[in-house]
Protein backbone atom coordinates (compact mmCIF):
# COMPACT_ATOMS: atom_id res chain seq x y z
CA UNK A 1 0.00 0.00 0.00
CA UNK A 2 3.06 2.38 0.76
CA UNK A 3 3.71 2.31 -3.37
CA UNK A 4 -0.06 3.72 -4.03
CA UNK A 5 0.91 7.39 -5.51
CA UNK A 6 -2.33 8.68 -6.55
CA UNK A 7 -6.06 7.60 -5.31
CA UNK A 8 -7.02 5.64 -8.68
CA UNK A 9 -4.61 2.78 -7.44
CA UNK A 10 -6.68 2.44 -4.87
CA UNK A 11 -9.73 0.35 -7.41
CA UNK A 12 -7.92 -2.00 -8.68
CA UNK A 13 -6.11 -3.32 -5.03
CA UNK A 14 -10.51 -2.79 -4.06
CA UNK A 15 -11.52 -4.78 -7.22
CA UNK A 16 -8.62 -7.81 -5.99
CA UNK A 17 -10.25 -7.74 -2.44
CA UNK A 18 -14.02 -7.35 -2.64
CA UNK A 19 -16.33 -10.01 -3.92
CA UNK A 20 -17.53 -8.98 -7.30
CA UNK A 21 -20.79 -8.00 -6.96
CA UNK A 22 -19.69 -5.29 -3.97
CA UNK A 23 -17.11 -4.26 -6.25
CA UNK A 24 -19.47 -4.13 -9.33
CA UNK A 25 -21.86 -1.87 -6.66
CA UNK A 26 -19.66 0.77 -5.99
CA UNK A 27 -17.99 0.92 -9.65
CA UNK A 28 -20.38 1.19 -11.82
CA UNK A 29 -22.80 3.48 -13.35
CA UNK A 30 -25.80 3.66 -15.16
CA UNK A 31 -26.56 1.60 -18.59
CA UNK A 32 -23.88 2.44 -21.33
CA UNK A 33 -21.83 4.07 -18.72
CA UNK A 34 -21.27 7.18 -21.13
CA UNK A 35 -21.68 9.85 -18.45
CA UNK A 36 -19.59 7.70 -16.32
CA UNK A 37 -16.74 8.06 -18.37
CA UNK A 38 -17.40 11.19 -19.59
CA UNK A 39 -17.27 12.62 -15.90
CA UNK A 40 -13.55 11.77 -16.55
CA UNK A 41 -12.78 13.02 -19.81
CA UNK A 42 -14.53 16.03 -19.42
CA UNK A 43 -11.70 17.11 -16.87
CA UNK A 44 -9.34 16.58 -19.30
CA UNK A 45 -10.41 18.93 -22.14
CA UNK A 46 -9.98 21.85 -19.66
CA UNK A 47 -6.27 23.22 -19.61
CA UNK A 48 -4.37 25.69 -17.26
CA UNK A 49 -3.47 29.26 -17.55
CA UNK A 50 -0.84 29.32 -15.32
CA UNK A 51 0.57 32.47 -13.89
CA UNK A 52 4.07 32.81 -13.29
CA UNK A 53 6.37 34.55 -10.63
CA UNK A 54 3.79 34.93 -7.95
CA UNK A 55 4.79 34.28 -4.39
CA UNK A 56 3.81 31.39 -3.59
CA UNK A 57 6.13 30.41 -1.04
CA UNK A 58 3.05 30.43 1.67
CA UNK A 59 -0.29 28.75 0.47
CA UNK A 60 -3.58 28.48 1.90
CA UNK A 61 -5.58 25.64 1.34
CA UNK A 62 -8.37 26.38 3.77
CA UNK A 63 -12.15 27.41 3.00
CA UNK A 64 -15.08 28.17 4.69
CA UNK A 65 -18.90 26.66 3.69
CA UNK A 66 -22.09 27.54 5.06
CA UNK A 67 -20.34 29.53 7.43
CA UNK A 68 -17.70 26.65 8.84
CA UNK A 69 -14.00 26.86 8.42
CA UNK A 70 -12.61 23.57 6.79
CA UNK A 71 -9.24 22.75 6.04
CA UNK A 72 -9.66 22.43 2.27
CA UNK A 73 -12.66 22.26 -0.20
CA UNK A 74 -12.35 18.53 -0.36
CA UNK A 75 -15.20 16.59 0.88
CA UNK A 76 -16.84 13.19 0.90
CA UNK A 77 -19.62 12.42 -0.31
CA UNK A 78 -22.20 10.31 0.81
CA UNK A 79 -22.05 6.57 -0.73
CA UNK A 80 -24.36 3.61 0.56
CA UNK A 81 -22.94 0.60 2.38
CA UNK A 82 -19.38 1.30 3.10
CA UNK A 83 -19.49 -1.97 5.62
CA UNK A 84 -19.69 -3.91 2.43
CA UNK A 85 -15.77 -2.47 2.10
CA UNK A 86 -14.71 -2.63 5.54
CA UNK A 87 -15.91 -3.39 8.62
CA UNK A 88 -15.38 0.32 10.64
CA UNK A 89 -17.42 2.39 7.86
CA UNK A 90 -16.92 5.64 7.52
CA UNK A 91 -19.00 8.50 6.34
CA UNK A 92 -22.74 8.78 5.92
CA UNK A 93 -25.29 8.16 3.88
CA UNK A 94 -28.90 7.48 4.46
CA UNK A 95 -28.49 4.03 3.01
CA UNK A 96 -25.81 4.23 5.58
CA UNK A 97 -25.00 0.51 7.32
CA UNK A 98 -23.59 2.96 10.50
CA UNK A 99 -26.67 4.48 12.46
CA UNK A 100 -26.39 8.51 12.46
CA UNK A 101 -25.26 8.30 15.92
CA UNK A 102 -22.64 6.15 15.11
CA UNK A 103 -20.97 8.32 12.51
CA UNK A 104 -21.17 11.31 14.82
CA UNK A 105 -19.43 9.78 17.60
CA UNK A 106 -16.46 9.18 15.65
CA UNK A 107 -15.17 12.24 16.26
CA UNK A 108 -14.74 15.94 15.36
CA UNK A 109 -15.49 17.17 11.58
CA UNK A 110 -18.23 18.84 10.03
CA UNK A 111 -21.15 16.69 9.23
CA UNK A 112 -24.28 16.43 6.52
CA UNK A 113 -27.08 14.58 6.61
CA UNK A 114 -28.08 13.49 3.22
CA UNK A 115 -31.52 12.76 2.91
CA UNK A 116 -33.85 11.63 0.37
CA UNK A 117 -37.90 12.02 1.11
CA UNK A 118 -39.91 8.94 1.92
CA UNK A 119 -43.93 8.78 1.00
CA UNK A 120 -44.29 8.57 5.00
CA UNK A 121 -42.99 12.13 5.95
CA UNK A 122 -43.54 10.70 9.35
CA UNK A 123 -40.17 8.92 8.96
CA UNK A 124 -38.52 12.16 7.29
CA UNK A 125 -39.21 13.96 10.22
CA UNK A 126 -37.71 11.30 12.90
CA UNK A 127 -34.44 11.07 10.69
CA UNK A 128 -34.20 14.81 10.17
CA UNK A 129 -34.53 15.50 14.17
CA UNK A 130 -31.96 12.35 14.88
CA UNK A 131 -29.28 14.27 12.51
CA UNK A 132 -30.11 17.34 14.13
CA UNK A 133 -29.36 15.54 17.65
CA UNK A 134 -26.23 14.69 16.66
CA UNK A 135 -24.91 17.37 15.67
CA UNK A 136 -25.47 16.96 11.72
CA UNK A 137 -24.59 20.77 10.15
CA UNK A 138 -26.35 20.33 7.03
CA UNK A 139 -29.01 17.91 4.91
CA UNK A 140 -28.32 17.44 1.89
CA UNK A 141 -31.51 16.60 0.18
CA UNK A 142 -30.60 14.16 -2.93
CA UNK A 143 -33.17 14.92 -5.68
CA UNK A 144 -32.42 12.79 -8.94
CA UNK A 145 -33.32 9.48 -7.64
CA UNK A 146 -37.15 9.57 -8.10
CA UNK A 147 -36.45 5.96 -9.16
CA UNK A 148 -33.40 4.67 -9.31
CA UNK A 149 -31.09 4.01 -12.38
CA UNK A 150 -30.48 1.08 -14.46
CA UNK A 151 -27.38 -0.31 -13.35
CA UNK A 152 -26.64 -3.22 -15.29
CA UNK A 153 -24.41 -4.96 -13.26
CA UNK A 154 -26.24 -4.80 -10.17
CA UNK A 155 -28.79 -5.92 -12.48
CA UNK A 156 -26.58 -8.99 -13.77
CA UNK A 157 -25.57 -9.79 -9.86
CA UNK A 158 -28.65 -10.16 -8.46
CA UNK A 159 -27.19 -7.33 -5.94
CA UNK A 160 -28.19 -7.28 -2.34
CA UNK A 161 -27.06 -6.48 0.62
CA UNK A 162 -24.77 -9.24 2.51
CA UNK A 163 -27.29 -10.87 5.40
CA UNK A 164 -24.48 -9.35 8.19
CA UNK A 165 -25.83 -6.08 7.21
CA UNK A 166 -28.30 -3.66 7.60
CA UNK A 167 -29.33 -0.10 7.01
CA UNK A 168 -28.74 1.43 10.04
CA UNK A 169 -30.05 4.82 9.96
CA UNK A 170 -33.81 2.88 9.22
CA UNK A 171 -33.71 1.19 12.56
CA UNK A 172 -35.96 1.60 15.10
CA UNK A 173 -38.55 3.88 12.39
CA UNK A 174 -41.13 0.82 11.84
CA UNK A 175 -39.55 0.19 8.55
CA UNK A 176 -39.12 -3.15 8.75
CA UNK A 177 -36.28 -5.34 7.80
CA UNK A 178 -34.54 -2.66 4.93
CA UNK A 179 -32.37 -4.81 2.38
CA UNK A 180 -32.94 -8.12 4.12
CA UNK A 181 -34.44 -9.13 0.66
CA UNK A 182 -32.86 -10.93 -2.05
CA UNK A 183 -31.66 -10.60 -5.71
CA UNK A 184 -32.96 -6.84 -6.47
CA UNK A 185 -34.59 -6.53 -3.16
CA UNK A 186 -32.80 -3.32 -2.39
CA UNK A 187 -33.76 -1.91 -5.51
CA UNK A 188 -37.50 -2.50 -5.22
CA UNK A 189 -37.38 -1.74 -2.18
CA UNK A 190 -35.78 1.93 -2.57
CA UNK A 191 -38.89 2.31 -5.29
CA UNK A 192 -41.64 1.81 -2.85
CA UNK A 193 -40.24 3.81 -0.02
CA UNK A 194 -38.77 7.17 -1.93
CA UNK A 195 -41.64 9.15 -2.78
CA UNK A 196 -41.33 9.72 -6.48
CA UNK A 197 -44.17 12.34 -5.69
CA UNK A 198 -41.30 14.59 -4.61
CA UNK A 199 -41.40 18.42 -5.70
CA UNK A 200 -40.20 21.53 -4.66
CA UNK A 201 -43.19 22.04 -2.53
CA UNK A 202 -41.46 19.74 -0.47
CA UNK A 203 -38.49 21.83 -0.27
CA UNK A 204 -40.12 23.82 1.28
CA UNK A 205 -41.91 21.72 3.43
CA UNK A 206 -38.59 20.55 4.79
CA UNK A 207 -37.41 24.06 5.28
CA UNK A 208 -40.56 24.42 7.65
CA UNK A 209 -39.33 21.03 9.70
CA UNK A 210 -36.05 22.20 10.49
CA UNK A 211 -33.70 25.21 10.88
CA UNK A 212 -30.26 22.87 9.54
CA UNK A 213 -29.29 24.20 5.55
CA UNK A 214 -30.76 22.59 3.28
CA UNK A 215 -28.37 21.70 0.16
CA UNK A 216 -30.13 20.09 -2.92
CA UNK A 217 -27.71 17.58 -4.26
CA UNK A 218 -28.37 16.68 -7.90
CA UNK A 219 -28.73 19.68 -9.75
CA UNK A 220 -27.81 20.15 -13.54
CA UNK A 221 -29.56 22.52 -15.47
CA UNK A 222 -30.10 26.43 -15.36
CA UNK A 223 -33.35 26.17 -15.19
CA UNK A 224 -33.63 24.22 -11.37
CA UNK A 225 -30.78 26.24 -10.15
CA UNK A 226 -33.35 29.34 -10.23
CA UNK A 227 -36.16 27.27 -8.60
CA UNK A 228 -33.91 26.00 -5.84
CA UNK A 229 -33.01 29.25 -4.95
CA UNK A 230 -36.60 30.59 -5.35
CA UNK A 231 -37.06 27.46 -2.83
CA UNK A 232 -34.88 29.03 -0.61
CA UNK A 233 -32.52 26.53 -0.25
CA UNK A 234 -29.34 27.12 1.39
CA UNK A 235 -26.74 25.34 -1.41
CA UNK A 236 -26.82 23.80 -4.48
CA UNK A 237 -24.93 20.65 -5.03
CA UNK A 238 -24.34 19.57 -9.06
CA UNK A 239 -23.97 16.12 -9.26
CA UNK A 240 -25.40 13.67 -11.60
CA UNK A 241 -25.29 10.82 -8.70
CA UNK A 242 -22.02 9.47 -9.87
CA UNK A 243 -23.41 8.80 -13.54
CA UNK A 244 -25.69 6.36 -11.44
CA UNK A 245 -29.51 7.83 -12.61
CA UNK A 246 -29.42 8.96 -16.11
CA UNK A 247 -26.70 8.26 -18.40
CA UNK A 248 -26.21 10.53 -21.37
CA UNK A 249 -26.43 13.31 -19.07
CA UNK A 250 -23.56 15.90 -19.20
CA UNK A 251 -20.35 15.60 -17.04
CA UNK A 252 -21.19 17.71 -14.08
CA UNK A 253 -17.90 19.89 -14.31
CA UNK A 254 -19.82 20.51 -17.84
CA UNK A 255 -22.77 21.50 -16.29
CA UNK A 256 -21.13 23.59 -13.51
CA UNK A 257 -20.54 26.98 -15.49
CA UNK A 258 -24.15 27.32 -16.15
CA UNK A 259 -25.09 26.36 -12.75
CA UNK A 260 -22.88 28.84 -11.50
CA UNK A 261 -24.59 31.74 -14.16
CA UNK A 262 -27.91 31.30 -12.73
CA UNK A 263 -27.42 31.01 -9.31
CA UNK A 264 -25.54 34.88 -9.37
CA UNK A 265 -23.97 34.03 -6.54
CA UNK A 266 -26.80 33.97 -4.09
CA UNK A 267 -26.35 30.23 -2.66
CA UNK A 268 -22.71 28.48 -2.80
CA UNK A 269 -22.34 25.93 -5.35
CA UNK A 270 -20.81 22.72 -5.20
CA UNK A 271 -19.64 19.80 -7.20
CA UNK A 272 -19.47 16.10 -7.45
CA UNK A 273 -18.50 13.26 -9.87
CA UNK A 274 -14.99 12.14 -11.70
CA UNK A 275 -12.99 14.32 -9.17
CA UNK A 276 -9.84 12.00 -8.86
CA UNK A 277 -6.81 14.60 -9.06
CA UNK A 278 -6.11 17.92 -7.41
CA UNK A 279 -5.94 19.53 -10.53
CA UNK A 280 -9.97 18.46 -11.19
CA UNK A 281 -10.05 20.14 -7.67
CA UNK A 282 -8.66 23.63 -8.86
CA UNK A 283 -10.65 23.45 -12.12
CA UNK A 284 -13.98 23.27 -10.64
CA UNK A 285 -13.13 25.88 -8.63
CA UNK A 286 -12.09 28.09 -11.27
CA UNK A 287 -15.54 27.87 -12.86
CA UNK A 288 -16.97 29.20 -9.34
CA UNK A 289 -17.84 25.95 -7.31
CA UNK A 290 -16.81 26.57 -3.57
CA UNK A 291 -15.94 23.45 -3.30
CA UNK A 292 -15.92 19.36 -4.49
CA UNK A 293 -17.44 16.02 -3.36
CA UNK A 294 -15.55 12.82 -3.90
CA UNK A 295 -17.79 9.53 -3.44
CA UNK A 296 -15.90 6.31 -5.23
CA UNK A 297 -12.48 7.22 -4.23
CA UNK A 298 -13.17 7.20 -0.51
CA UNK A 299 -14.58 3.67 -1.11
CA UNK A 300 -12.45 1.84 -2.83
CA UNK A 301 -9.48 2.73 -0.39
CA UNK A 302 -11.73 2.26 2.40
CA UNK A 303 -12.12 -1.52 0.61
CA UNK A 304 -8.35 -1.87 -0.18
CA UNK A 305 -6.80 -0.08 3.31
CA UNK A 306 -9.57 1.02 5.97
CA UNK A 307 -9.39 4.43 7.54
CA UNK A 308 -5.36 4.14 6.80
CA UNK A 309 -6.93 3.91 2.97
CA UNK A 310 -9.00 6.81 3.33
CA UNK A 311 -6.79 9.09 5.13
CA UNK A 312 -4.49 8.66 2.20
CA UNK A 313 -6.66 9.36 -0.40
CA UNK A 314 -7.79 12.86 1.30
CA UNK A 315 -4.07 13.49 1.99
CA UNK A 316 -3.30 13.00 -1.53
CA UNK A 317 -6.10 15.11 -2.89
CA UNK A 318 -4.87 17.83 -0.60
CA UNK A 319 -1.06 17.60 -1.42
CA UNK A 320 -1.99 17.98 -5.35
CA UNK A 321 -4.29 20.46 -4.87
CA UNK A 322 -2.43 22.63 -3.08
CA UNK A 323 0.76 22.04 -5.85
CA UNK A 324 -1.72 22.77 -8.39
CA UNK A 325 -2.10 26.17 -6.54
CA UNK A 326 1.51 26.89 -6.46
CA UNK A 327 2.16 26.10 -9.96
CA UNK A 328 -0.51 28.36 -10.58
CA UNK A 329 0.35 31.38 -8.61
CA UNK A 330 -2.31 31.22 -6.13
CA UNK A 331 -1.79 31.72 -2.66
CA UNK A 332 -5.48 30.89 -1.31
CA UNK A 333 -9.01 29.92 -2.73
CA UNK A 334 -10.12 33.46 -3.27
CA UNK A 335 -7.12 33.92 -5.91
CA UNK A 336 -8.15 30.88 -7.86
CA UNK A 337 -10.04 32.67 -10.74
CA UNK A 338 -11.92 31.78 -14.34
CA UNK A 339 -8.59 33.26 -15.99
CA UNK A 340 -6.35 30.27 -14.68
CA UNK A 341 -8.16 27.88 -16.62
CA UNK A 342 -9.16 27.54 -20.72
CA UNK A 343 -12.00 25.26 -21.92
CA UNK A 344 -13.35 24.18 -25.37
CA UNK A 345 -16.74 26.15 -25.11
CA UNK A 346 -13.95 29.59 -24.29
CA UNK A 347 -14.23 31.50 -27.45
CA UNK A 348 -10.93 32.45 -28.76
CA UNK A 349 -8.69 34.75 -26.87
C1 LIG B 1 -23.35 6.94 -4.35
N1 LIG B 1 -23.99 8.18 -4.33
C2 LIG B 1 -25.02 8.39 -3.42
N2 LIG B 1 -25.62 9.61 -3.36
C3 LIG B 1 -26.62 9.84 -2.46
O1 LIG B 1 -27.12 10.95 -2.42
N3 LIG B 1 -27.01 8.85 -1.59
C4 LIG B 1 -26.46 7.61 -1.60
O2 LIG B 1 -26.82 6.75 -0.81
C5 LIG B 1 -25.42 7.36 -2.56
N4 LIG B 1 -24.83 6.14 -2.62
C6 LIG B 1 -23.79 5.93 -3.48
C7 LIG B 1 -23.14 4.70 -3.47
C8 LIG B 1 -22.04 4.49 -4.28
C9 LIG B 1 -21.34 3.18 -4.23
C10 LIG B 1 -21.59 5.52 -5.14
C11 LIG B 1 -20.38 5.31 -6.03
C12 LIG B 1 -22.24 6.72 -5.17
C13 LIG B 1 -23.51 9.29 -5.18
C14 LIG B 1 -22.41 10.06 -4.48
O3 LIG B 1 -22.90 10.81 -3.39
C15 LIG B 1 -21.72 11.05 -5.41
O4 LIG B 1 -22.69 11.85 -6.04
C16 LIG B 1 -20.84 10.38 -6.49
O5 LIG B 1 -20.27 9.19 -5.99
C17 LIG B 1 -19.75 11.31 -6.95
O6 LIG B 1 -19.06 10.77 -8.04
P1 LIG B 1 -17.66 9.99 -7.90
O7 LIG B 1 -16.73 10.81 -7.01
O8 LIG B 1 -17.95 8.65 -7.35
O9 LIG B 1 -17.19 9.94 -9.33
Amino acid sequence: MENVTNVMEYEAIAREKLPKMVYDYYASGAEDLWTLQENRRAFSTILFQPRILVDVSKIDISTTILGHKISMPIMVAPTAMHKMAHPEGLTLSLWGTCSVEEVASTGPGIRFFQLQVFKDRNIVVQLVRRAEKAGFRAIALTVDTPRLGRREADIKNRFALPPNLTLKSFEGLGLGTIGRTNGSGLASYIADQVDPSLNWKDVEWLQTITKLPILVKGVLTAEDTRLAVQAGVAGIIVSNHGARQLDYVPATIMALEEVMKAAEGRVPVFLDGGIRRGTDVFKALALGASGVFIGRPVVFALAADGETGVRKVLQMLRDEFELTMALSGCRSIKEITRAHITTPWDSPR
